[in-house]
């Protein structure tokens, strides 16, 4: 057993930009405890990690997975995931939502909503410009800009929409108490439940081309499936996204030559966004298996039972996979990267996310051409021990009036 099993994960960290140091440290598989008292592992090189994300033997079963970080929850035991709630089902259920979900995350559906994704991001743009310097980027852009585009997607109507993002401010706000989390999470179940009985009654206007209304239309789904759908698609697509867009921002006002390579080539835009994807690997200690059989990965073996955590930050930097892999490139081919994952749980909406990144970094920087941090780069507040990395509050300055 590897001398480390029995230390925790550490999360010191050279740079906010930068995966944990001692987790950098480690061979590509090693064990690690869980603050449960469960003896697992973590992975943080490439090609076990890809290998790992690959292989059926492994399962996202909400029951089986015990928890890298959040010492106070430890001791809960999870239950099994309620319907609905692909991300923690095996195939072949999972394969069934998915194939449900499919057509409403590829290209051309992301591509219809580009419009609507330029549009929310002017919106929130002007409103900060109006607001004056200086602003907190996290709530004037990188949390509005995606819960609207996720809305949009569901088609969730105008009148239920100021509810669902008050809601999900507080949720992703870390400064809000449990009970506050909780409350904004039975809002959200409450105003999507609402939403599916009256598309039930066809008393909705307007959500005709949403996700939700398709869904109803098509009859093999229940209420309780619906609803649970429906809050898992605005979790997951509205986190992860306004991290990266906050954090994204940061390390490009950290990084002036790196920041004006973006705004020179539009056309490199979405090469930029993928190096940005691969580098900054916000999904942290989220993306977990647990082995249903005993599987020997890299000469060691992961019993049937054992917990691995996949460290996408780390496997994304590994030097045998991306040449230099510490330097930010905008200019570099970074794919292959493992930041959406990899298999069958693959994310749902790496089209989208890719395309909200895209849209809503380079309004921001092309309206903002002298954006600032408004505080020292080490007073930004980050989520060191959160499943999903990225900061808190981004507070930024300018002086010029933006450009319309
Ligand atoms: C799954 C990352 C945006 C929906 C995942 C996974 C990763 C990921 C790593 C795999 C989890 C696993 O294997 O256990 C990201 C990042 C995003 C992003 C970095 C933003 C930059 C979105 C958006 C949506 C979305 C916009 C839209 C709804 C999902 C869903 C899953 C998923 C539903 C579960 C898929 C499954 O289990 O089959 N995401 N995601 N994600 N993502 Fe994303």
């Amino acid at each position: 057993i590897d001398d480390r099993a029995a230390s925790p994960l550490e999360t010191d960290r050279p740079t906010p930009f930068d995966p944990p140091v001692e987790l950098r440290r480690r061979p590509p598989l090693s064990r690690l405890a869980y603050p449960d008292g469960h003896l697992g592992w973590v992975a943080t090189g490439y090609s076990v990690t890809r290998a790992i994300l690959a292989d059926p033997r492994f399962s996202t079963r909400r029951e089986l997975l015990h928890q890298p970080v959040g010492r106070e929850r430890a001791h809960e035991r999870p239950t099994p995931a309620e319907p609905g709630i692909f991300p923690h089902m095996d195939p072949p259920e999972h394969t069934r939502y998915r194939r449900l979900l499919s057509a409403h995350f590829g290209p051309r559906r992301v591509a219809e909503l580009t419009p609507a994704i330029r549009r929310y991001t002017g919106q929130a743009l002007d409103a900060m410009a109006d607001g004056g310097s200086p602003a907190d980027l996290v709530t004037a852009f990188a949390v509005p800009v995606p819960a609207l585009v996720i809305c949009e997607l569901l088609g969730v109507p105008a009148e239920d929409r100021h509810a669902i993002q008050a809601a999900t401010a507080v949720m992703n706000d870390l400064d809000s108490t449990p009970e506050r989390a909780v409350e904004a999470v039975m809002s959200i179940t409450g105003t999507v439940r609402g939403l599916i009985g009256r598309l039930r009654a066809g008393t909705v206007m307007g959500a005709e081309d949403g996700l939700l209304a398709h869904a109803v239309a098509t009859g093999d789904l229940t209420d309780e499936e619906l609803t649970n759908l429906g809050m898992v698609l605005l979790a997951t697509g509205h986190l992860p996204t306004s991290s990266m867009l906050a954090l994204g921002t940061f390390v490009l006002l950290t990084n002036p030559a790196e920041r004006a390579r973006l705004s020179a080539d539009a056309d490199g835009a979405g090469r930029a966004v993928e190096e940005l994807l691969r580098y900054l690997s916000i999904l942290q200690f989220d993306v977990r298996r647990t082995a249903l059989a005993d599987v020997e990965i890299d000469g060691q073996v992961i019993a049937a039972g054992e917990t691995v955590v996949l460290a996408l930050p780390v496997a994304n930097r590994d030097p045998a996979r991306f040449a230099d892999p510490d330097a930010l490139d905008l200019g570099r081919s970074s794919v292959g990267h493992l930041a959406f994952g990899h298999g069958v749980h693959q994310c749902l909406g790496q089209h989208l996310a890719r395309a909200e990144l895209r849209i809503a970094l380079t309004a921001l920087f092309g309206r903002f051409p002298d954006l600032r941090l408004a505080v020292a780069a080490d007073e930004v507040p980050t989520r060191e021990r959160s499943a999903v990395y990225g900061v808190d509050r981004l507070p930024v300055a300018w002086d010029s009036s933006p450009h319309r």
